[in-house]
């Protein structure tokens, strides 16, 4: 290329993106967060040109040290552009000349920009992994301090029977278990190198795709070139398995906001906020923001579906605008998803105080229901007798009443009353629902056994991404510094 080409590509830029839509053009602004991907992304495209001497060695030497120095002043430092791709080889070619022109060579901004954004939002999906990780220690941890901590169990918001804080705790750490499962398949899917597709119809240069997928810690390939430069499914999987999480991050934030509410559990300082006016407040607003990213991540997937929607092949201007969907969404997500983490790991349970309410509402209707019915009658006759004792007082002489009324005989008649008196008894009617998954203390015991066995197994996982991400980035720096 000459001096003369390259004076010439940069009159045509200014022809068609220096008018009134300029800025409305750019997404230089945006990009900020891509400028350390693109920065990789054109190292690894540069050692693969001079590998496969479609650059020179000289050349690719001189356009990685203004790589270099360009990440140094960072993208403050940029010139103007309608991207970071754009600006970042302009920037080169300021500092070395039209030879800088060299390294877009065999590519486009299209399969550029792909690969920029399955490189970031990795780590941003890393970092969300580990904050699910993060909030179910915190779980496993509120569940082994409180394996016969009862409390009560709610169905309409209405008390329906007792269980434990143990296995409220592990009802949501086997629900964000499934999150971090979620988002390491999708991992899988976001983790595949569009590069080389250039356009989208592939280029006649000798490339290797699959080095500079290796380079960029890339699992593979995305082989078809029009589908590699076009393909959003991975941001558009990525956000909606966010959203799923953050969906479920809302319901244990009302419900932990509920329990503050009742005084079941204080909430440490570093969690709350106060009034302006009223002194006395101390308010569980990270817990009600944290409730909030559900509509954040939901606004996020709705936003780019319809951005996504109807597309054509390959490649149009639309997709700059669905990039911003994803990264609000993943910050939004992984920040909520740790403050929630925080709030549940530095909360006090009130025991007493749950297991005085632990019966209310006559919450042990159902086991006395169940032993009736155990003992020979019909679940529904056992249902009507203890539903006419709840009306009477809800204790053994309102049960023996409505055995009275409802069966014509004394409740002793039926079942020994001793049991029942145990069935009355919250922690003993917590302990006797011992099936697999059930609250007993027996078997919640077991389950929390079990899930701190998948947790360790899952943090395996995202630390294993985390250290091929590392050893990729080690290797790229080793590759480049050959020519530098
Ligand atoms: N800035 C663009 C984006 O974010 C990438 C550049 C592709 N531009 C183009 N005119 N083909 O999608």
């Amino acid at each position: 290329m000459t001096g003369e080409d390259s004076d010439e590509s940069v009159v045509r830029r200014d022809r068609f993106s220096g008018g009134p839509a300029r800025g409305f053009l750019s997404s230089l602004a945006a990009d900020e967060r891509i400028f350390a991907a693109d920065l990789a992304v054109d190292r690894a495209h540069v050692v693969m040109l001079a590998e496969r001497d479609i650059v020179d060695a000289e050349v690719a030497g001189a356009i990685l040290s203004a790589l270099e120095s360009v990440e140094a002043d960072g993208h403050g430092g940029l010139p103007g552009g309608e991207d970071v791709h754009e600006a970042i080889e302009t920037a080169v070619i300021e500092r070395i000349g039209p030879d800088g022109g060299k390294m877009h060579t065999a590519r486009s901004r299209n399969d550029e920009v792909a690969t920029c954004i399955r490189h970031r939002l990795r780590e941003d999906v890393l970092e969300t992994l580990e904050a699910t990780l993060a909030l179910r220690e915190a779980l496993c941890a509120v569940a082994a301090a409180n394996l016969e901590t009862t409390m009560p169990g709610y169905t309409h918001l209405q008390p329906a029977q007792p269980t434990t804080v143990a296995h409220w705790a592990l009802s949501y750490e086997a629900a964000i278990g499934r999150d971090t499962e979620r988002l390491l398949e999708t991992y899988a899917r976001v983790n595949r190198s569009p590069l080389g597709a250039a356009a989208f119809a592939g280029t006649t240069f000798d490339i290797d795709r699959e080095r500079t997928a290796s380079l960029l810690g890339f699992d593979g390939v995305l082989e078809n070139s029009m589908d590699a430069a076009s393909a959003r499914d991975f941001a558009l999987e990525t956000t909606s398995a966010l959203s799923v999480l953050a969906t479920t991050v809302s319901g244990l934030a009302e419900d932990v906001i509920l329990f503050a509410n009742r005084g079941f559990l204080d909430l440490a300082d570093d969690y709350s906020s106060t009034s302006s006016i009223m002194p006395q407040k101390k308010n569980p607003d990270t817990l009600e923001l944290a409730r909030a990213v559900a509509g954040d991540a939901a606004g996020g997937v709705g936003g780019l579906t319809t951005t996504l929607k109807g597309l054509p092949r390959a490649y149009n201007r639309d997709l700059q605008r669905a990039t911003p969907h994803v990264w609000r969404t993943v910050d939004a997500v992984s920040e909520a998803t740790r403050v929630a983490a925080g709030a549940v790991a530095t909360a006090d349970w009130n025991v007493d105080d749950l297991a005085a309410e632990a019966g209310a509402g006559f919450s042990t209707a159902t086991g006395v229901a169940d032993l009736l019915a155990a003992n020979g009658l019909p679940f529904r006759t056992a249902h009507e007798v203890v539903a006419e004792a709840a009306e009477r007082g809800a204790d053994y002489d309102a049960l023996e009443s409505a055995a009275q009324d409802v069966l014509g005989d004394s409740l002793a008649a039926f079942v020994d009353p001793a049991a029942v008196e145990a069935a009355l008894d919250p922690a003993a009617s917590v302990a006797s629902r011992d099936s697999l998954g059930g609250p007993a203390p027996t078997a919640v015991e077991a389950a929390l056994e079990r899930a701190e066995t998948t947790l360790e197994t899952d943090s395996g996982r995202v630390a294993e991404r985390r250290d091929a991400l590392a050893a990729a980035l080690e290797t790229l720096e080793a590759e480049v510094s050959a020519y530098v």
